[in-house]
């Protein structure tokens, strides 16, 4: 299921079978270093994780973490989304590529679409980050984003940079 087209990139919907895929991304060493261990080891732990994960959001929210592809092959590049954390008042977008499809541009046009989608849903997006994720920091700058705070998720968390931005203004 398409939820999002644009010139380059499809994003859809997330399912069991793309567990080869979240396999191979959720172990990519940037994935590991700047998102965290998702203990994602083998096909079947992918396939959950796929379930408890975006098919759990999308059911409860509506949004969740979209599978990006390119548009005229269908190769998975990646994930970009919205998610819903308890411990944010309000959904904070996510991506992550697969290397080989870094510096094209790929994940700023698939977050971009993501933000366009969300301003019918929300009137702010929130983002965050290590402090030491320069590409990241880097595309949510040029996606409109500003910097709103230093923030942890947990007491015993590591320090993050939160950004905001407002969706009324796209
Ligand atoms: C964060 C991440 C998705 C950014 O990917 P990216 O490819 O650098 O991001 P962009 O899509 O914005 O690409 C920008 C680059 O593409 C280049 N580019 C090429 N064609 C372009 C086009 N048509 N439009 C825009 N940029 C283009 C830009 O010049 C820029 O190059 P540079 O990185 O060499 O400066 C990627 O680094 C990643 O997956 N990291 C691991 C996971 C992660 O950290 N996620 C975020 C956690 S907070």
């Amino acid at each position: 299921m398409t939820v999002l087209k644009t010139e380059r990139l499809l994003l859809r919907q997330a399912t069991v079978d793309d567990a080869q895929f979240i396999l191979t991304l959720l172990n990519e060493p940037s994935f590991l270093r700047y998102i965290g261990d998702k203990q994602v080891r083998n096909l079947e732990d992918a396939r959950q994780y796929i379930l408890n994960g975006p098919v759990a959001s999308y059911e409860r929210y509506g949004f969740g973490l979209l599978l990006v592809e390119l548009r005229d092959s269908h190769t998975p590049i990646g994930m970009c989304g919205l998610l819903k954390r308890d411990e944010l008042p309000d959904p904070d977008i996510g991506f992550a590529l697969l290397p080989n499809f870094w510096s094209k541009g790929f994940a700023f046009e698939a977050a971009a679409a993501v933000l366009e989608d969300a301003r019918a849903r929300v009137p702010r997006v929130l983002a965050i980050t290590f402090l030491d994720n320069e590409a990241s920091i880097g595309l949510l700058q040029r996606l409109g984003f500003r910097f709103e705070k230093f923030t942890k998720l947990t007491d015993e968390g590591v320090q993050l940079r939160l950004f905001v931005r407002d969706t009324t203004q796209l």
